[in-house]
């Protein structure tokens, strides 16, 4: 886990640029950006809406193209690979969550779920099928597999591409505000969720989000800022701290309950 990084990384973001044009004027979204962390990391990014979160997790998706630099994911080089290559590296390496779900609307969950696996090659629709059902399940839809999208809460669709996003076993995954259209309570939810599916596959995430929540979590902070990316050492310690202080809480707790209870309890 992060006290020992494994070297190397299982991503590198070197000197990265982007400029976006539009009407004949440029955007400098990204200058000279360099970026890594480890295998088993929640890396959490944050930044005000349109300060480019989600222009470097579609770099690093390939979805999208840098002017300059390079991004290495477990030592492929995705910078040099054609489109196509892209493509492929991310259907089989990356799974991503959407702040809006995006989950295909004719296509049942337990479908919607599948696909990523059954995109991998060398797989047949019967295991993918089987697949996507335990993954159902363990986000606690394992009886709505045959439910359309739209027939589910925001909060459930929200599960589903969860499973979606782990169900083809992905070296990483990118989750772009997750819980940006979700009411508070839903949204921790789906925070713990996100996190322990990921924690227990033993998976690396990035997470963009304006969710404050996750700052105790994490175990990598960094910000964009007026195009340029910083690591918030300073944030990371303060979140250190109140987990520390969360988990006496917890432990305090813990050790009271029994104490408390068992006079009432005993004959
Ligand atoms: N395809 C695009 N064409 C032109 N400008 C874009 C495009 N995508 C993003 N931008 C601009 O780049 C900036 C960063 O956007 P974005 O990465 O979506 O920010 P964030 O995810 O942090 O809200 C914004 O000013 C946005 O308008
Ligand atoms: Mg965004």
């Amino acid at each position: 886990m992060p006290n020992q990084p494994p070297s190397p990384p299982l991503v590198q973001i070197r000197d990265i640029t982007k400029r976006y044009t539009e009407a004949g004027n440029e955007r400098l979204v990204l200058d000279h950006v360099d970026l890594s962390f480890y295998a088993g990391e929640f890396v959490v990014l944050l930044g005000p809406s349109g300060s480019g979160k989600s222009t470097l997790l579609n770099l690093i998706s390939g979805v999208d193209e840098a002017d300059s630099g390079s991004i290495f994911i477990n030592e492929t080089e995705v910078t040099a690979l054609n489109e196509r290559d892209r493509t492929l590296f991310r259907r089989q390496s990356i799974g991503i969550v959407f702040q809006s779900f995006n989950l295909i609307p004719t296509l049942t969950v337990l479908e919607n779920v599948s696909l990523p696996y059954e995109l991998q090659p060398n797989t047949n629709r019967s295991t993918a099928i089987q697949e996507a059902q335990q993954f159902l399940a363990r986000v606690g839809l394992g009886d709505r597999g045959g439910s359309y999208p739209d027939r589910l809460s925001g909060g459930q669709q929200q599960r589903v591409a969860i499973a979606r996003a782990l169900v083809h076993q992905p070296l990483l995954i990118l989750a772009d505000e997750p819980t940006g259209n979700l009411d508070h309570n839903t949204s921790d939810e789906i925070l713990n969720l996100l996190l322990e599916t990921t924690r227990a596959a033993g998976k690396t995430l990035l997470m963009a989000t304006h969710s404050m929540e996750v700052i105790p979590l994490a175990d990598r902070i960094f910000r964009i800022d007026n195009a340029k990316l910083i690591e918030d050492t300073e944030r990371l310690k303060q979140g250190a701290v109140l987990r520390a202080e969360i988990e006496a809480r917890m432990a305090d707790e813990n050790r009271k309950t029994p104490e408390a209870i068992s006079p009432l309890e005993q004959p």
